[in-house]
């Protein structure tokens, strides 16, 4: 996969449920291993405890304990294994935010749904209704002639433009070929993923900052009250169109999702973390149709 190649990130994104780890500067080997997996290196399950051993850290280390050597106790391998492989709480709390918002934007559970309306996200793969193409002259990702840029996927791609260029990330063509998007579950996520990880613009925090922690709000951000948490990844993805509104339907049934799926996966409602809305923030971009809607 060329994308995996030039854009260590992704793979990152893909491989390990969205967290960060030392485990991206791995070799992207194809294997069998795991469960329904053949030929993709999706399928590696190792982690990196299972090919960086303690052994092997004493070897490239052998020295560091020695009378002469500066910091003596302080290194060892359980650190750097914890550094590089993160918080499994931190892990989880990820894939809760970044799946509320997948089944928020998927869900077909109204009122009286069995089960709830919480338990039916993953019920769309595209807009049921399109009132428009979504097609914008654009000179960099020109509409092909008989193509509709409705909106598709797990976090729904609209418009030509939003097509053109997560087809460039994922390296598939999905300018000229949107209906790939509702036709492939794998690329319907992986698209998904690629915008959580990604910056809306140059300079700004992805949802994925925002939400680890990896962003520094300025002055100006303080200001517009975007602070780190839950709330901001709302704002990152949807601007005015989920934020600044107060608690409109559509913010509070995302933040639903979330805590729903955080109690599911035993993690607990609890750790939801810091703002959890955005019900007051600025938009990081004031819309327009610029963003999936
Ligand atoms: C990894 O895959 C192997 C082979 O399918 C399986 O036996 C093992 O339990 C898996 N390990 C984890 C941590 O899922
Ligand atoms: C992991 O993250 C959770 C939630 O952010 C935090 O409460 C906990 O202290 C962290 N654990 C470690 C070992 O850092
Ligand atoms: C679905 O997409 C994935 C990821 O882009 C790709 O590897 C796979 O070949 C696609 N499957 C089909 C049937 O096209
Ligand atoms: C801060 O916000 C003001 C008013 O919204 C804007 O004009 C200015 O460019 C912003 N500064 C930065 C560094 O973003």
């Amino acid at each position: 996969m060329a994308i995996l190649r030039r854009s260590p990130a992704i793979l990152l994104a893909l491989t390990l449920a969205l967290a960060f780890s030392f485990a991206s500067a791995k070799k992207l080997k194809v294997c069998d291993k795991g469960w329904e997996c053949k030929n993709s290196i999706y399928c590696c399950n190792e982690t990196i405890t299972d090919y960086f051993q303690v052994y092997q850290f004493e070897n490239l280390f052998a020295k560091r304990n020695a009378p002469v050597a500066h910091a003596v106790g302080f290194w060892d391998y359980h650190s750097f294994i914890t550094a590089a492989t993160g918080n499994k709480t931190m892990k989880m709390r990820e894939i809760a935010a970044f799946l509320g918002h997948v089944g928020s934007r998927t869900s077909c559970g109204y009122g009286v749904a069995t089960g709830g309306p919480l338990a039916w996200g993953l019920c769309y793969n595209k807009e049921m209704s399109p009132s428009q193409s979504y097609c914008d002259p654009n000179y960099l990702y020109p509409c092909t002639p008989g193509a509709e840029y409705y909106g598709r996927g797990a976090l729904p791609v609209y418009w030509n433009y939003n097509y053109g260029l997560t087809g460039d990330a994922l390296k598939v063509d999905l300018l000229n070929h949107p209906e790939y998007l509702e036709q492939n579950a794998t690329l319907a996520f992986q698209a998904a993923m690629w915008r959580w990880m990604t910056p809306m613009k140059k300079k700004q925090p992805s949802a994925h900052d925002v939400f680890v922690g990896n962003w520094e709000p300025t002055k100006n951000d303080t200001l517009s009250k975007r602070l780190p948490g839950f709330g901001a990844t709302m704002n990152v993805l949807y601007g005015d169109q989920i934020c600044g509104q107060g608690f409109i339907d559509d913010m509070n049934n995302m933040i639903s999702h979330y805590q729903y799926y955080l109690d599911l996966m035993g993690i607990g409602r609890d750790y939801s973390g810091d703002n959890l809305d955005c019900a007051e923030q600025v938009p990081f971009n004031p819309s327009s149709k610029s963003e999936s809607s």
